[in-house]
């Protein structure tokens, strides 16, 4: 049974029993259903309080049943809400852990609400594309006022109860047993006899139609691309100016539309992939995993840094090692540096930069790294001193700690076999800047123990990060990818775009920044490096020799005031650049091909097809595990629009046959090669099936 029932001194206490979250599921709602009828029905009780248990109140309705039949199948929540607001005996809600989305909403059709004072509230319908579908659009702004609701309703962040007690939504808020206090409260809800409602409370503002005109101009220049947070403002319209039952039918239509749409399906998806990105097939919930209190970090350049921080931020100690003392003294500066400007912003207080700071110990010796649990390291990308620092880790680290290796190019395999315990061995590879950047793609090697790969997976999501565990391979699942939509980037230039249009194009499709602008941020000489490597090991692969050219211009990126685009001092703004284009002109003419015009959706399919083709190839090695793996890691971190869902659910969503065709047509008359489509991609299509199926 998904609600318990049981009656304590003539009060039904009603809990929520579907884990994790409680989702509101067909089967709890219709449990709802049943034990409030109980409740009404049984002459001892006086009151009706519904509680969750200490994880969570309820996350809302079940997200997984938005697919099925069963969304709409009675009792549906409007359905169990309007029971619970006719109650003939008061009901509290006992919020503790968490009430968001429909979980509020049910406390909000409640005569009573008591919360722990952590407890955090929301409704964040609105980060899946959809809005609030039972009533929280009309109730909470009669509750929390228009402006507060509103900013919880589009913004979708939740907020901790404590700072809602000054609202009417809370009739106490309390620091621990919230259903301890709603008991006792909903003894004297009985004896008091009223049932107060929130349908029936009046929105006060001095200025509503004000506020509503400057939110919705707010809204709709930061949600272009997304049909909900606007659907939210009217549906709040609607709670401002209409009887409350116009109100709850604008919001039923909002909700029934916003439900199909393809935005709100894609954030679904990138909702349930990262969750379904930490199941690994093999390993089940009994494999171990190993206690993690020390961390050693070796380097302290950009990216050990970066790692540092991240374990500091959780409250973990970090002994971080490097060579020389300058290099060392310069990381723990920058470290500071970072803390300090985040406490300018008055994200941190003094107080907590300096704990954290105190959590480092700086070393030069191996010795201090003896008792870490866990090792990352971070040191020049370098066969030769990779192998220098994994032998040292061998001869000194305990017995079970876990050695982790950041690189971003070589093979960890080998790696590991620099030690005489491969199985403790794995990449994680970090993004810079790695104290800000989600994701982690966590390298499970050949020999990597169930348990190492385990541990880490759990860390990560301790330290705040998206995790997605990727096989050995050159690049691992991102930068992988990202070379094969760079080269389409270069084939462009030389067939007829300018980086501009290239850059404008993808990033109207809803990329972060298009790879010119991303070039010159990360620097080219990155990828000009990269190029000269591969030249050796892959001499087949073909590159546009434009970016050669540009860094050999001098022209870097950001960090040398000019790259794809030119800068000003002080200014990130990137400027179209004569020189540049000149030189793409130019370019195009000594290899003899003649420029065309060539369309926006023409660079959008070149660019989002190539990261798609390689995609499949990844997926048919099994280097990643399922498609959403892949989505999750360019939506988590590579500025992929999360309301189109990643690249394979994009190309399921286009059609795969649709996709083969345009990559056929591509193939004609263009670099060849690049346009092999991948052999899953093929029988996908050939079958009508997708990546995602
Ligand atoms: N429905 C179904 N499953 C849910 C769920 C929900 N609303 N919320 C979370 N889950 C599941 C997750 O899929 C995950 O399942 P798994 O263990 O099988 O992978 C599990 O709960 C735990 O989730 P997290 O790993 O995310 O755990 P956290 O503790 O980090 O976070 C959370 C918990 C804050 C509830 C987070 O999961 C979350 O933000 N969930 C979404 C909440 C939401 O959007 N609610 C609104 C739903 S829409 C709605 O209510 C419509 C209504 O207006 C009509
Ligand atoms: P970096 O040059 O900024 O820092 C490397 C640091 O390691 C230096 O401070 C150096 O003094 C130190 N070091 C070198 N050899 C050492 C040794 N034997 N023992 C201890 N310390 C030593 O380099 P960065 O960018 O931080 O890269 C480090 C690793 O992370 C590389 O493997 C790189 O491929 C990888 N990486 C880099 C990313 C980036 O964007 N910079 C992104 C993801 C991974």
């Amino acid at each position: 049974m998904s609600v318990k029932y049981e009656v304590r001194d003539g009060i039904a206490i009603l809990t929520l029993q579907n884990p994790p979250v409680n989702g509101l599921g067909l089967s709890t709602r219709r449990g709802l259903m049943e034990s409030l009828q109980q409740g009404l029905d049984d002459a001892q009780v006086k009151a009706i309080v519904v509680t969750g248990g200490a994880r969570a109140f309820s996350g809302g309705a079940d997200i997984r049943e938005f697919n099925t039949a069963d969304v709409s199948r009675e009792p549906i929540l409007n359905t169990v809400i309007t029971a619970f607001e006719r109650s003939k005996k008061p009901t509290v809600a006992a919020i503790e852990g968490m009430a968001l989305g429909g979980g509020l909403e049910l406390a909000l059709g409640m005569n009573y609400r008591v919360a722990d004072q952590r407890a955090l509230i929301g409704l964040p319908e609105v980060k899946l594309g959809i809005l609030p579908g039972a009533g929280g659009t009309q109730r909470l702004p009669r509750a929390v006022g228009l402006e507060v609701a509103l900013n919880m309703i589009v913004s979708g962040e939740p907020v901790a109860a404590g700072k809602l007690d000054d609202t009417k939504l809370f009739d106490l808020v309390v620091e621990k047993d919230a259903l301890h206090a709603a008991l006792l409260f909903a003894h004297e809800a009985a004896a008091a006899g009223t049932l107060p409602k929130v349908r029936d409370w009046k929105i006060k503002h001095t200025n509503a139609e004000g506020f509503l005109g400057f939110a919705r101009t707010a809204v709709a220049a930061a949600s272009a691309n997304y049909p909900a947070p606007l659907k939210c403002v009217d549906a709040i319209e609607a709670a401002v100016k209409q009887p409350f039952d116009n109100g709850i039918e604008v919001e039923r239509q909002a909700f029934a539309l916003l439900i199909n749409t393809p935005e709100s399906k894609a954030l679904r998806h990138g909702f349930f992939g990262e969750r379904a990105a930490s199941k690994i097939a093999d390993i089940g919930a009994d494999v171990p995993v190993r206690e993690i209190n020390r961390i050693g970090v070796i380097g302290a350049g950009t990216m050990g840094g970066g790692i540092t921080m991240n374990f500091l931020n959780a409250g973990l100690p970090v002994t971080l090692l490097e060579t020389k003392q300058e290099a060392l003294d310069r990381g723990i500066a920058t470290i500071r540096k970072n803390y300090e400007n985040s406490a300018k912003k008055g994200k941190l207080t003094a107080e907590q930069v300096e704990r954290r700071m105190g959590l480092i110990t700086p070393t030069l010796s191996y010795d201090d790294l003896k008792q870490a649990d866990l090792i990352i390291e971070a040191v020049f990308e370098e066969y030769k001193v990779k192998q220098a620092v994994f032998t040292q880790l061998d001869a000194i680290a305990k017995p079970g700690a876990i050695l982790a290796s950041n690189t971003s190019t070589l093979d960890v395999d080998r790696i590991a076999a620099f030690t005489k315990r491969p199985q403790d061995v794995l990449g994680t590879h970090f993004f810079s800047p790695a104290n800000v950047m989600k994701l982690l793609e966590v390298v499970r090697g050949k020999q990597t123990a169930k348990d190492v790969l385990a541990t880490v997976m759990q860390l990560s999501k301790k330290i705040g990060k998206t995790a997605v565990v990727s096989g050995v391979c050159d690049g691992f699942i991102g930068n992988r990818m990202i070379e094969q939509y760079g080269r389409q980037a270069g084939f462009l230039l030389d067939e007829g775009a300018l980086p501009q249009q290239v850059d404008r194009a993808i990033e109207k499709f809803g990329f972060a920044m298009g790879p010119f602008r991303m070039g010159d941020l990360a620097g080219n000489d990155i990828g000009w490096a990269i190029r000269k490597r591969r030249a050796i090991e892959k001499p087949d692969m073909k590159y546009s020799k434009t970016a050669d050219l540009l860094c050999e211009l001098g022209r870097y990126g950001q960090k040398t005031g000019a790259g794809w685009y030119d800068y000003k001092p002080g200014d990130r703004t990137a400027y179209p650049s004569q020189q540049v284009n000149e030189m793409v002109v130019q370019h195009s003419k000594d290899i003899g091909v003649k420029r065309r015009d060539i369309s926006d959706e023409e660079i959008v399919e070149r660019l989002v097809y190539a990261l798609v083709n390689e995609g499949a190839h990844i997926l048919q090695e099994g280097i990643a595990a399922k498609a959403s793996d892949i989505d999750v890691v360019y939506l988590a971190g590579y500025g992929f629009p999360i309301w189109r869902g990643g690249p394979m659910f994009y190309a399921d969503s286009v059609g795969l046959y649709n996709v083969l065709a345009a990559m056929r047509r591509y193939a004609k008359g263009h670099e060849g090669k690049a346009w092999e489509p991948a052999p899953l991609l093929v029988q996908l299509a050939e079958a009508g099936k997708s990546f995602n199926d």
